[in-house]
């Protein structure tokens, strides 16, 4: 209880920076999505510093609005880099078969959702780099680490591998499935490159909060800012 005060005090004295922009206003009215919007002054800022071409990488995705966010910024700051997005679009709580009290199957929904998420790339971000493809993260890694060629849900083909510049993480919230999406995004992350972490500000309750604190203990990364969610520049190998 005094914890959540604290950080609602804290909230009030250190707001979040926050970028206006008209498109995003318009995008996040008809794109369905989980959006904090201090994430945009992140993604922004990292947009304007990265230097290099390498691909981004985004941990969840469902209905692409923090994607097709990522692809404007991008976009804007003169960035030509590829993009890959893990996403199988199976989510927590779909082992029930029905979604509450309805008759809507929770598969149904998964697909609605997956359909959503192309329909909305396809609109919002078209003829772009975005190749999204159908895994969980640890499986995309696998496929990552093997640079294998496999097959986007836009039925391009595409080779995996090499160094990634920028990921945004927001799949698996529990401490065990963010160390991983860490400690594998580590291992291609270029040195200058960027990570951002989502729900994870102060008093947030998700356990990815704990990752945290075990990210700026590392002296391999540097917190670049907490807007109010973490966001970490690799500064060494
Ligand atoms: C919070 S939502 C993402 C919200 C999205 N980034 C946005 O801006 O609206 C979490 C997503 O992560 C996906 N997910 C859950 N576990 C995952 C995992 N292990 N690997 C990849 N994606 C995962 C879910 O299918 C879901 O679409």
């Amino acid at each position: 209880m005094l914890t959540k005060v604290l950080n609602k005090v804290k909230k009030t004295l250190n707001p979040s920076k926050i970028v206006k922009d008209e498109y995003i206003d318009w995008l996040s009215f008809a794109n369905a999505g989980m959006l904090e919007k201090g994430n945009i002054y992140c993604i922004d800022y990292v947009m304007k510093n990265l230097k290099s071409d390498s691909p981004f990488l985004e941990i969840g995705s469902f209905c692409g609005l923090s994607t097709n966010i990522i692809y404007y910024y991008a976009e804007k700051h003169g960035r030509n880099n590829k993009f890959f997005c893990a996403d199988k679009w199976v989510f927590e709580g779909s082992e029930k078969s029905f979604l509450g009290d309805t008759k809507i199957k929770s598969k149904d929904y998964s697909s609605f959702v997956k359909e959503s998420f192309k329909r909305n790339i396809a609109f919002f971000s078209p003829n772009s780099k975005i190749h999204p493809i159908e895994q969980f993260s640890d499986d995309f890694f696998e496929l990552w680490n093997k640079k294998a060629e496999v097959k986007d849900i836009f039925e391009n083909t595409v080779n995996l591998g090499g160094p990634i510049s920028f990921a945004f993480i927001d799949g698996n919230h529990t401490y065990e499935f963010t160390k991983r999406d860490f400690e594998n995004t580590d291992k291609h992350l270029e040195k200058g490159g960027f990570i951002l972490f989502d729900d994870t500000f102060d008093g947030s309750i998700h356990e990815c909060v704990k990752n945290m604190k075990e990210i700026e203990d590392n002296n391999k990364y540097k917190l670049v800012m907490k807007n109010p969610n973490y966001l970490f520049q690799k500064v060494s190998e």
